[in-house]
């Protein structure tokens, strides 16, 4: 169950209100979370506001352009110091027994995320942005990624 500390908040955006909706179902009663139905892409959020965001399974679902200006706004938001984690898709490796069904899922279903197959996800952050530092590890065969950036 998600329990916050009480000095703690956590905002999760959605631009779908269903996903929304069906997270509130989810969540205890006084959880702490504020729910913001807005696009990644343009935050109506102050600049370095938060101290930690998160990017789980969001940039595959979006092309260049959208992923761009998603990167730029999760970056903006976040305070220096604080950190962008970012949980995606990532090329497995060959030898990966699911290399080929999920080529097939994700060129079926998901045709942005083979992008992330093929590009370092860095390579979409704002030209000239400098970042404190980065860490990288795949998991599961190289089938997903989490990305630790300290702005
Ligand atoms: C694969 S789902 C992951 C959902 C959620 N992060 C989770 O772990 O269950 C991707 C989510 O991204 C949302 N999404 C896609 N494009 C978005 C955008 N431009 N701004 C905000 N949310 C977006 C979709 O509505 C969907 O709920």
């Amino acid at each position: 169950m998600l329990q916050l500390n009480e000095d703690a908040c956590l905002d999760v955006v959605d631009i779908l209100p269903i996903q929304l909706e069906n997270l509130a179902r989810k969540l205890p009663t006084n959880s702490g979370v504020n729910l913001i139905n807005s696009d990644s892409a343009a935050l109506d959020v102050e600049s370095a506001s938060y101290d930690r965001a998160l990017l789980f399974f969001l940039l595959h679902e979006q092309p260049e352009d959208v992923r761009r200006d998603t990167l730029a706004e999760a970056l903006r938001v976040v305070k220096p110091g604080g950190q962008l984690i970012i949980v995606d898709y990532h090329r497995p490796h060959p030898l990966n027994p699911l290399f080929l069904p999920m080529t097939a899922i994700l060129a079926t279903l998901e045709p942005y995320a083979l992008d992330l197959w093929r590009h370092d996800i860095t390579e979409w952050f704002p030209r000239n942005r400098k970042v404190a530092n980065i860490e990288k590890r795949t998991m599961f065969g190289g089938l997903y990624q989490l990305i630790k950036v300290t702005v």
